[in-house]
């Protein structure tokens, strides 16, 4: 029977399993996904620990998973563009990614470019939408000099690139282990804790520019070091810190406010080799404890994967 990673109470990684289920039947405009690869993200931790669970209602046994690639299997009632045989990255509606098959949307499907491998498809809905609704709200242009907090994740490293793309510089916070990953994209990799302000400071000074936007992944205070260091509110995005944001009126867009056609133009990047969404780890996924372990300590360069 095909399986899927279930857990049946909130905890650590320890509650995480393999269940084996019935094959799931595509309703009305969703496509049943054999899964070839399947992103894990912070969310999907935060779901399992019971940390969002004013805002996500999970019934027991719980599945995980947003982001999937895969060859489509069947498709439901209504679906048009999509036949079995179909190489795809989409977004699961309910979760229920990390499984051997999963239900996605058609409306979230985009066929996978040649150049991009199963991982990097399978990961790419939560961090591109997230990713490119970032630097829209913050409206990043080559006359930016960007300051991204977590520079080194699965938002942070796209978020960047994405900036670069558009022509502005970017000063990247993120652990050392990385910072030659940014380099090597054209970016300047500043180190995070004590003294993190000087350090950015030092690092706008020499590019011989003052900071004018803020993309921040990572909360820890960025909000206010950005504000301090007189970006305007407007031009600060964050997708973790929302008390700030309001005390400051500074945007909180993210993944809400992406779209199909954002993954579809990061695809295009990525197949093209102008941008790259770093894979960390696979991991097989009888192996899921193992791989929320790399994800939540770690520090992943980019994307954790379950390969089924
Ligand atoms: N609101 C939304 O729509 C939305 C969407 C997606 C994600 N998120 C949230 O955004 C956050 C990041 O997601 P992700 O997928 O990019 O996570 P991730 O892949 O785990 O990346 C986290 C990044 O933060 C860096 N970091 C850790 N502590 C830091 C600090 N004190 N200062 C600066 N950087 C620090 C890490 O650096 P090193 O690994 O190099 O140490 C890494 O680059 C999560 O909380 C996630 O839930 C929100």
């Amino acid at each position: 029977m095909p399986r899927q990673v279930s857990f049946d109470q909130y905890g650590g990684v320890e509650v995480l399993h393999l269940s084996e289920v019935e094959q799931p039947i595509p309703g009305e405009g969703q496509l049943l996904v054999r899964v070839m690869a399947a992103g894990l993200n912070p969310f999907d931790v935060k779901v399992r620990t019971g940390k969002v669970k004013e805002m996500i209602k999970v019934t027991f046994p719980s599945a995980q998973g947003n982001d999937v690639a895969g060859v489509v299997e069947a498709v439901g009632p209504g679906v048009s563009g999509f036949k079995p045989g179909d190489e795809v990255a989409a977004s699961t509606s309910k979760r229920g990614a990390q499984a051997d098959f999963a239900l996605a949307p058609q409306a979230t499907a985009l066929l996978r470019p040649a150049n991009v491998s199963w991982e990097v498809a399978g990961s790419v809905w939560v961090v591109g939408t997230t990713s490119q609704a970032m630097v829209r709200a913050a409206a990043i242009g080559a006359d930016d000099l960007v300051l991204v907090s977590g520079a080194s994740g699965g938002v942070g490293a796209l978020a960047s690139q994405l900036a670069r793309h558009r022509g502005a510089a970017v000063i990247g916070v993120a652990g050392e282990s990385n910072h030659e990953w940014l380099l090597s994209h054209g970016i300047t990799p500043v180190t995070y804790g004590d003294d993190v302000e000087a350090r950015i400071r030092a690092a706008a000074a020499a590019a011989g520019r003052e900071l004018t936007a803020l993309l921040d992944v990572a909360g820890d205070g960025y909000v206010e070091l950005g504000i301090k260091l007189g970006v305007a509110p407007e031009r600060i995005d964050t997708i973790v810190d929302y008390a700030a944001a309001a005390k400051h009126g500074a945007k909180t867009e993210g993944g809400s406010a992406g779209t199909t056609a954002d993954v579809a133009e990061l695809l295009t990047l990525i197949n093209a080799g102008e941008v790259e969404l770093p894979i960390h780890a696979s991991f097989p996924l009888e192996q899921v404890q193992a791989a929320y372990t790399e994800l939540e300590h770690g520090h992943p360069r980019g994307k954790v994967v379950l390969v089924p």
